[in-house]
């Protein structure tokens, strides 16, 4: 124990209050940010290259640890001075555990993002690739859950692309309120050594520095604002699982999902159970009650670091790593289900018979009544095909399949658009960061 000045070495109080456990998650990123604040401390003039590359060594050498520490942080320090000796302490001069945290919570939501936006913008290019060939696929589509009308599968592929295209731009937005440096900004008011933010910000290619030090050491909010995002993208999905786990019981039978996906019963062997889907309903669930965790936990906290924000930490990752096995399992199923049921409700085509009447001058209204009154009197018949039904709607957005292709190629052009903007944000850390390296390795040599 570095910092407890009070409580035996065997104390269940820091047992209680210690973050071991969480920061197994930022083990990495309390070494990068504790390196950055290393160079900086020589940059500025405050310890000597050999000081410098001493603490760095030991850095580079710190690999686990055990011990009644309260979290990372204390432990990394002490280990710093047990294997430079009394100089190690200079680690401590203008740093506080809540700058430090702060900043290694972001290097690692920022890594987490990154990877998200990989997977997402392979689920969305594979997304559309189908939807390109499914044009013609017939697929009913429905409201209060009854059969509404003709759509295809390529409608409703396409129909998961824009939510997720909202989704991307939440997250983009997430991702550079993340990419801002807390680092240097001491406990609460910053420090009287002369650091360099920015230079600090910079080293760890972050795009900024969060400017204000009071929001810097003890703001979540664009951590949250990240899980909040990454929710959204699981409430996207939830949907799409419910959709899956209806259209392929046996009650409707359109969609087959592929044999992977599903499982049988130990007892009932004609079962084809949507398991994947099942489980993936209760993904969303939890990263729900994580973001739910986080609010809470957060919402009647008074300025300024209090503990409760390390108690956040774990409902991050226990949110974050649901999300890319989740975008890797809907990218399966959609590549691979597929729709087999022939559906032949002619009642879902009685929109179109109603607005053809229409057409002919008859006000919509009178031609609903009639039609209505048709079903209503058993006598309804409907001579338009589900395929001529998608082929007159006349409006964007809709199955139409010569409409569809432009929204498929509008969308496609979106999408690499908008994959080469993060592509070109993404390299700009990525590069900084590594100068970090090639400064260290120049302290190191
Ligand atoms: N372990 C804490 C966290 O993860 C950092 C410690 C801050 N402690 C303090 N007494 N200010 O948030």
């Amino acid at each position: 124990m570095l910092y407890r000045k009070w409580g035996s070495e065997k104390d269940y109080v820091v047992t209680y209050t210690s973050s071991n456990e969480s920061d197994r998650e930022i083990f990495e990123e309390v070494k990068t940010v504790m390196k950055a604040h290393v160079i900086e401390l020589y940059l500025s003039g405050y310890i000597k290259k050999d000081v410098a590359k001493k603490i760095l060594q030991a850095i580079n050498s710190f690999r686990e640890y055990v011990g009644d520490y309260e979290d990372v942080h204390e432990a990394l320090e002490d280990y710093i001075i047990k294997m430079v000796g009394e100089e190690g302490g200079w680690v401590g001069l203008g740093r506080s555990r809540n700058d430090h945290v702060s900043t290694a919570l972001r290097l690692k939501m920022r890594d987490a993002l990154v990877d998200v936006f990989e997977a997402l913008y392979n689920l969305r290019s594979s997304l559309l690739s189908r939807a390109e060939k499914s044009t013609d696929i017939l697929l009913p589509v429905y409201t209060h859950f009854q059969p509404a009308q003709p759509s295809s599968l390529a409608h409703y592929l396409l129909y998961v692309d824009e939510e997720l295209d909202s989704v991307w731009d939440q997250l983009f937005t997430s991702l550079k309120l993340v990419n801002r440096s807390p680092l240097g900004s001491g406990a609460i008011v910053g420090t009287n050594v002369k650091l360099d933010r920015k230079r600090e910000a910079e080293l760890l290619g972050f795009e900024g520095v969060v400017y204000n030090t009071i929001s810097a050491t003890a703001s979540r909010l664009d951590l949250i604002s990240a899980i909040s995002s990454l929710t959204l993208m699981m409430l996207v999905f939830s949907r799409l699982s419910e959709d899956l786990v209806l259209l392929s019981s046996s009650f409707i039978g359109i969609i087959r999902l592929p044999d992977t996906h599903v499982s049988t019963s130990s007892l009932m062997p004609q079962k084809r159970n949507a398991v994947t889907m099942e489980v993936l309903r209760t993904k969303v669930g939890e990263c729900l009650g994580h973001l739910m965790s986080l609010m809470t936990i957060y919402k009647a906290l008074p300025s300024g670091y209090n503990l409760d924000l390390q108690e956040l930490n774990k409902h991050y990752w226990e949110c974050v790593k649901h999300v890319i096995p989740t975008i890797y399992v809907v990218k399966d199923v959609l590549e691979k289900m597929e729709v087999i049921g022939k559906f032949d409700d002619k009642s879902i085509t009685a929109t179109d018979v109603a607005e053809d009447l229409a057409l002919t001058g008859i006000p919509y209204r009178k031609a609903y009544m009639e039609v209505a009154n048709k079903i209503k009197a058993g006598t309804f018949q409907s001579e338009i095909s589900f395929k001529t039904s998608i082929e007159k709607k006349a409006v964007i957005g809709s199955p139409n399949p010569e409409l569809i292709k432009d929204e498929i190629s509008f969308k496609k052009d979106k999408l690499e658009r908008k994959w080469n903007i993060f592509k070109e944000y993404k390299s700009q850390f990525i590069d900084k960061i590594s100068e970090l390296k090639v400064i260290e390795d120049g302290i190191l040599q």
